[in-house]
């Protein structure tokens, strides 16, 4: 097994499960599985980048152990998230015959992730599913955790359901073929971690951040272990978002009305918004008088070290106005009764949730960030 490999429990009673995080985990992921299956087949479900790149190295390491494969490829990007691919998926794992005890594997970034844990939540009412994340993002945050899903006409990620795999395995060594716009899209969703709760890790990414996108294996497990447990911290007290989990979308209100705004396409990608999210968050906290004004100021100077986007005169789009955007922002999921929630912060590593912020100040930050765009 690999030296130094990192595991880290999700503690949900009998749904409990490890993420194993490691450098060459995909070259021994038969080791790994081989224990959990009560037959030697799984049926693999991936898209035609990661297929490219990875699937021989896993249907070798399976191979080795004794266990038969299958896999169904998909065609790459977002549009694969929504019924006809999810549909294709569930027949052709209903066509080769795969049982209430078997696993899936789902092979890929957060699109791949979740339209084949979604498929294994509905298919014979549940079937076991494992995630093999292919992206810095889906790696740290949509692998983990049991939200799965697919898009609807009407938005991101409405239709789907809570349904936790059984193992999740973060090799280290694929996050070298991603990239860099991709890498440090990712990135977005690991400094949110340390904003949100966690002052000491956003002080070692500030020191060790720069070093992530050129390569640092140990710095990239250490930065990857640290957001997969305080996922699985807030996962573990909070499943299905009635609470604290709500503290997981920190940027992501803000985030939400700039994808939509530009599309969902790759003008900006999840991650970039998030980072851009989380600046604008820090900002509407200070604004409030909840932290200081150095707090968002720190947190914009580390995005820009990273060379990531931070403003929204980083976003190469028009974009709509600053009422239009809180339009766009009254859409989202998180809408209770009318009311836009937000995380916002007390300081780096302090964030609430509320509904408490008054709409104008909202408009004014927006209108003053668009100014300068
Ligand atoms: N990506 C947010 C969550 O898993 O709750």
């Amino acid at each position: 097994m690999t030296l130094n490999m990192d595991t880290v429990r999700v503690a949900l009673g009998e749904r409990s499960y490890e993420v194993r995080i490691g450098a060459g985990l995909l070259t021994e992921a038969g080791r790994h599985i081989a224990p959990m299956l009560p037959r030697p087949r799984v049926r693999i479900v991936t898209e035609s980048t990661v297929a490219a790149l990875h699937l021989k190295t896993l249907q070798d390491a399976l191979a080795t152990e004794g266990i038969a494969s299958e896999a169904l490829i998909l065609p790459p990007g977002e549009s694969t998230k929504a019924w006809p691919e999810f549909t294709r998926t569930v027949e052709w794992l209903l066509a080769e015959k795969v049982e209430r005890r078997d696993l899936v594997i789902a092979l890929g970034g957060g699109v791949i992730g979740d339209l084949v844990g979604f498929a294994a939540a509905v298919l014979r009412r549940g079937v076991g599913f494992i995630q093999i994340p292919t992206s810095l993002l889906a790696q740290v945050d949509s692998s983990v955790g049991g939200k799965t899903g697919i898009n609807a006409p009407q938005g991101k990620n409405l239709i789907g359901a809570f349904h936790q795999p059984k193992l999740v395995l973060c090799d280290i060594d694929v996050l070298g073929t991603l990239t860099p716009r991709d890498f440090l899209a990712g990135y977005g969703e690991v400094v949110k971690y340390g904003l949100l709760g966690d002052a000491q890790f956003f002080e070692w990414l500030e020191e060790n951040g720069p070093a992530l996108p050129s390569g640092d294996g140990a710095a990239r497990q250490t930065a990857v272990r640290r957001a997969v447990q305080m996922k699985a911290e807030i996962v573990a007290r909070d499943e299905t978002e009635q609470g604290d989990r709500a503290l997981l979308n920190l940027g992501h209100t803000f985030c939400h009305a700039l994808e939509s705004a530009t599309g969902y396409s790759s003008r900006l990608l999840h991650g970039e918004g998030v980072a851009i999210g989380c600046a604008l968050a820090f900002e509407l906290s200070s604004r409030l008088g909840l932290c200081s004004q150095e707090a968002p100021s720190r947190v914009r100077a580390h995005l820009h070290a990273m060379g990531m986007k931070t403003d929204l005169a980083d976003i190469d789009s028009d974009l709509p106005s600053a009422e239009g955007l809180l339009d766009l922002m009254a859409q989202d999921k998180k809408v209770i009764d009318g009311r836009l929630r937000f995380i916002l912060a007390h300081d780096i590593g302090k964030a609430f949730v509320t509904s408490d912020v008054p709409r104008e100040t909202v408009l004014k930050l927006l209108d003053e960030a668009l100014a300068t765009h």
